[in-house]
C-alpha cells in the first residue's frame, strides 16, 4: 500500500490491519510519535491525518485516507513549526513522552481555529494525558503560537 508520510511515499509491505503507529515506528523508524496505552486513550501516538488529529495506535494501515505529518515533518530544527518554537520558549516539555503527541494536536487545534479561547484549548488538551501536568504551559505556548501564525 502506497503511504505517504512528511511529503514522501512510501511503499508499505505489511498487513492491512497493522496499526499505523506500528508502520511508522517500526517500519519507517519514525520513532518520534509514541506508543502510550494503545487504546486511543492518551494520545501520545497522535499524528495527523491531511492536518486533523488522529490517534495513530488505533487507526489500521487500511484506513487511512489522506497525507500523514509526523512530529518529524512538522518543522525543522532550523525552521521549527511555530508550535514547535513556542513549546521551547515555554519550556512545556518536562519528561517529554507525551509531548510530540501534544504538539500535534496543538497544531491541527490552531489549523481550525487561529485564536481559541482556554475553553476551547482545555478541551481539547486534556483529553491528551501529560502525567507531568504540563497543562498550563501547553494553554500558555498555544496562545504564544496563536499570536505567531495570526497574519500580519
Ligand atoms: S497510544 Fe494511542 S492514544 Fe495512547
Ligand atoms: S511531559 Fe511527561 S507525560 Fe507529559
Amino acid at each position: 500500500m502506497q503511504l505517504i508520510v512528511n511529503g514522501a511515499s512510501h511503499d508499505i509491505d505489511a498487513e492491512p490491519d497493522m496499526p499505523l503507529l506500528w508502520v511508522l515506528r517500526d517500519i519507517l523508524g519514525l520513532t518520534g510519535t509514541k506508543y502510550g496505552c494503545g487504546i486511543a486513550l492518551c494520545g501520545a501516538c497522535t499524528v495527523q491525518m491531511d492536518g486533523m488529529a488522529v490517534r495513530s495506535c488505533q487507526l489500521a494501515l487500511q484506513d487511512v485516507e489522506g497525507e500523514i505529518t509526523t512530529i518529524e515533518g512538522l518543522g525543522t530544527p532550523d525552521a521549527p513549526h511555530p508550535v514547535q518554537a513556542a513549546w521551547i520558549d515555554h519550556q512545556v516539555a518536562q519528561c517529554g513522552y507525551c509531548q510530540s503527541g501534544q504538539i500535534m494536536a496543538a497544531a491541527a487545534l490552531l489549523a481550525l481555529d487561529g485564536a481559541p479561547t482556554d475553553d476551547h484549548v482545555d478541551s481539547v488538551m486534556s483529553a491528551h494525558l501529560c502525567r507531568c501536568a504540563t497543562y498550563p504551559r501547553i494553554r500558555a505556548a498555544i496562545h504564544d503560537a496563536a499570536q505567531r501564525l495570526a497574519p500580519g
